[in-house]
């Protein structure tokens, strides 16, 4: 099954081809073409990301990704049919809020033949519902003049599974074997979860953030030392100068709820600490040089991963899993990876641990096409009509 696939729910625009075979033991993803755009640099003056900037950015660039996906799975073919006046007012319609989208899909699908896909997956949340919402327009202009079925897509899903494979030697990638029950932590810039699944898609959420989310807790850290967005990867790359040069911090965080019984977590009293610490540091000693400021990375970094390793371990083991996946931006952090399988190795030996490639960490929309093909062999796509296909920032795993 070849399948289409559109992420848009943050600030990445991107754009995927999957070619999906086997079945739910043994599935296997070979990518045909992946387009991906991302804004960061963008939303970098705000420190986070701006809604309607994520909008407008993804109805300028989506077509040209679209473009390049489909060049690169060599699926472009010059049509010489013009769409009809009907199919112009139609895709006018259906894009009545997205102008200028509407005017470059019109001269694409005017220009290329509809190309050899099955579906269309496509996120329809949770994420930034502007943001959203051109990825689901997109889809549906696509769908109506392709004639292919759309697979709505949960953005965590997307994580969850995508985490859930290794590369193959032909440069696509396999499913892992993966034990039931399975637990997953998800963490990004808008999501800190544990999600158990007792079989694929029958989730049970054991655990979630109160407050901040454990990638936005790193991006408005590193906006207090003054590194750019997304700040995850800088204060990592911060933290490791700091664990390979032996700097310690003079600043000691909390680890908020570390002894708690429940699996929850709350990252925004660090958040708070690390700036009242920073404060004092700095009323005490003038600005932070670089080489604190790495130590305070690194301290900032421990904090948030043995918070996440602690609880990740009380659900373990109250939950008991034949595999532990992490998934979503965070996990692309290497010393998040280390201490969690640290951990599973001493406390949970036959367990299996699961992570996707660093490049698959991140929002992409190959995960949005394994997720939908997933749901595909099982049997479980959602079923909801053009009218019922909206965006929502809320969306539920279920
Ligand atoms: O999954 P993702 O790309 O987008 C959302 O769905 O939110 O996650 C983005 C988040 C950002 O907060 C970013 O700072 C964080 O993932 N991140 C990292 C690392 N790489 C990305 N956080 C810590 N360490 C990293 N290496
Ligand atoms: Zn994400």
């Amino acid at each position: 099954m070849k399948i289409l696939a559109i992420e848009t729910s943050c600030d990445e625009t991107a754009v995927a081809i999957l070619e999906c075979t086997g079945d739910l033991d043994a599935a296997r993803f070979n990518v045909l073409g992946n387009a991906l755009y991302s804004q960061a640099e963008k939303h970098s003056e705000y420190g986070g990301v701006y809604p309607n900037l994520a909008k407008r950015e993804h109805a300028a660039n989506f077509t040209p990704l679209l473009q390049a996906a489909l060049a690169e799975a060599e699926m472009l073919m010059a049509n010489h049919e013009p769409l009809s006046v009907e199919q112009c007012e139609t895709l006018g319609e259906l894009l009545s809020r997205e102008a200028d989208l509407a005017n470059a899909l019109i001269d694409f699908t005017s220009e290329f033949e509809v190309p050899d896909i099955d579906a269309i997956a496509v996120t329809h949340g949770p994420g930034l519902e502007p943001a959203l919402w051109v990825g689901l327009n997109a889809a549906r202009a696509l769908s109506y003049l392709w004639n292919k079925p759309i697979i709505p897509t949960n953005h965590i899903e997307g994580h969850i599974v995508s985490s859930l494979t290794l590369p193959n030697p032909k440069g696509g990638f396999d499913l892992v074997d993966v034990r039931m029950p399975t637990l997953a932590l998800i963490v990004s810039g808008g999501h800190t979860e544990l999600v158990y699944m007792t079989d694929w898609f029958d989730y049970r959420i054991i655990g979630g953030t109160r407050d901040d989310a454990a990638g936005e807790a790193f991006d408005k850290f590193a906006r207090m030392l003054g590194l750019p967005y997304p700040g995850g990867p800088e204060i990592s790359k911060l933290a490791e100068k700091a664990r390979r040069e032996g700097i310690n911090s003079k600043i000691t965080l909390p680890r908020p709820m570390l002894t708690s019984a429940d699996c929850d977590f709350s990252f925004s009293g660090l958040k708070t600490a690390a700036l009242y610490s920073l404060r004092e540091y700095e009323s005490e000693h003038g600005l932070m040089g670089d080489r604190e400021k790495k130590g305070f990375a690194r301290e900032f970094e421990e904090a948030v991963i043995d918070v996440l390793v602690a609880k990740t371990r009380k659900a373990l083991s109250q939950h008991k899993s034949g595999t532990l996946v992490i998934g979503g931006g965070v996990s692309a952090s290497k010393a998040l990876r280390v201490s969690l399988q640290e951990m599973a190795d001493k406390n949970f030996p036959d367990m299996d641990c699961a992570a996707s490639v660093p490049s698959l960490a991140t929002d992409n929309a190959v995960m949005i096409g394994m997720a939908a093909f997933m749901r595909e062999i099982s049997e479980q796509v959602p079923n909801l009509s053009f009218e019922e296909l909206r965006a929502q920032g809320n969306l539920k795993l279920q």
